[in-house]
């Protein structure tokens, strides 16, 4: 390990994002008088860019419009800069939300196959140290399947995809989508699962990003996953895995209440082979991004040690002002180690931050910086 704590295995970070340089160059052509996301200039020569992706957020006059992006959004050198400085070894790369969701499916075919061939390159030049969740077309299904087929012939360094909740525009339990399940069990590709759209937006007016992030991101993940193991997926997919973004969201403290209100409803009690609850250890990852031991702990309770991996969330949630490109210690990274390290178990804590992801997405830590 570099430097931080000094891990003695090294540190796998499964929840970090970069927007590639590509995707950058597509949101500033779109520019203001474009929907969301887009990116603008900046409102003086020097100021940074602002980036306006969120559902509506252009139209939210009570909050400020987007947020300050610089480098730490899109520059490897950066990414590689901002591990440095937190003992990171190794970062599994994903594109960032919106993703390609708002693009034509033409578009986001053409743009998935780039955008994934430079990921592949840049993880290829890097000695180990990046990785990389594939994007993927998911508004024409078929097309999706191909790119999963294309990366795991052509792209070693992709070990898995990014999926927001949409699908192709009718969630995750959209039949239509049971091709591409298909063949990312077959190729052993763990989905990513990310939020975006947010669950229950109309009630946090006036609380800036801070209600969105925490309780929208987390809900709306919660409901795509338990509709997506009530469409009973994973009995016509056992092989399917999933990562869950922010450790579930609210699953693990709720997933006893979904086993009983499953079990007791005329509709939903004999359509699964399995209880609600056992999708969630047999099928199901968690990352590490919940900044809380208890929160850590319950899902250890859930599913075991053996499911949870590290994650920053990086490069959202900088420290505030200049700091994000200053070299400091980003509070948001040394908060999830802390949690970790609240767990009180030095074995546990390896496992979850690099002995997991090591063995379930096939990175060897040894062989970084060689
Ligand atoms: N805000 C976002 O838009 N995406 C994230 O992943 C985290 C915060
Ligand atoms: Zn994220």
């Amino acid at each position: 390990s570099t430097d931080g704590r000094g891990y003695q295995h090294g540190c796998i970070d499964v929840h970090t994002h970069c927007y590639l340089p590509r995707y950058m160059d597509m949101l500033r052509a779109r520019g203001a008088t474009s929907d969301v996301p887009y990116v603008a200039a900046g409102a003086t020569p020097t100021a940074d860019e602002r980036y306006v992706i969120l559902p509506g957020e252009d139209k939210d006059s009570t909050s400020a419009i987007g947020r300050p992006i610089g480098e730490e959004y899109f520059s490897v050198a950066e990414k590689l800069r901002y591990m440095d400085r937190h003992g990171i070894d190794v970062s599994v790369l994903s594109l960032a939300n919106p993703w390609l969701d708002f693009l034509p499916a033409d578009d986001a075919v053409a743009m998935a196959t780039l955008l994934n061939d430079d990921l592949q390159e840049i993880s290829s030049d890097s000695s180990g140290r990046i990785y990389g969740f594939g994007v993927l077309p998911t508004q024409d299904v078929a097309a999706a399947c191909k790119e999963v087929e294309r990366m795991s012939k052509s792209a070693d360094k992709v070990r898995g995809v990014i999926l927001g909740t949409s699908g192709a525009g009718k969630g995750l339990d959209d039949p239509t989508l049971d091709p591409l399940y298909e063949s990312l069990a077959a190729h052993n590709m763990p989905v990513f699962l990310h939020p975006h759209y947010g669950l229950g937006n109309e009630h946090y007016a006036n609380t800036g990003h801070s209600l969105f992030l925490a309780l929208g991101f987390p809900f709306e993940t919660t409901m795509a996953m338990s509709r997506l193991i009530l469409s009973g997926a994973f009995d016509r997919h056992p092989n399917l895995k999933f990562l869950l973004a922010h450790a579930g969201g609210t699953l693990p403290f709720l997933s006893g209440r979904l086993d009983s209100c499953v079990e007791h409803d005329h509709e939903m009690c004999d359509k699964l082979d399995k209880p609600f609850s056992h999708y969630l250890k047999e099928n199901c990852y968690y990352d590490s991004v919940i900044y809380h031991t208890p929160a850590l702990k319950s899902v250890i309770d859930m599913v075991g040690a053996d499911k949870l991996m590290f994650g920053t969330d990086n490069p959202f949630f900088p420290p505030p002002g200049k700091g994000a490109r200053s070299g400091e210690e980003w509070v948001s990274t040394s908060k999830n180690m802390d949690a970790i390290d609240g767990l009180g178990d030095k074995k546990i804590a390896d496992d979850i931050i690099w002995g997991n992801a090591a063995r379930v997405l096939g990175i060897d830590i040894e062989a970084v910086g060689k």
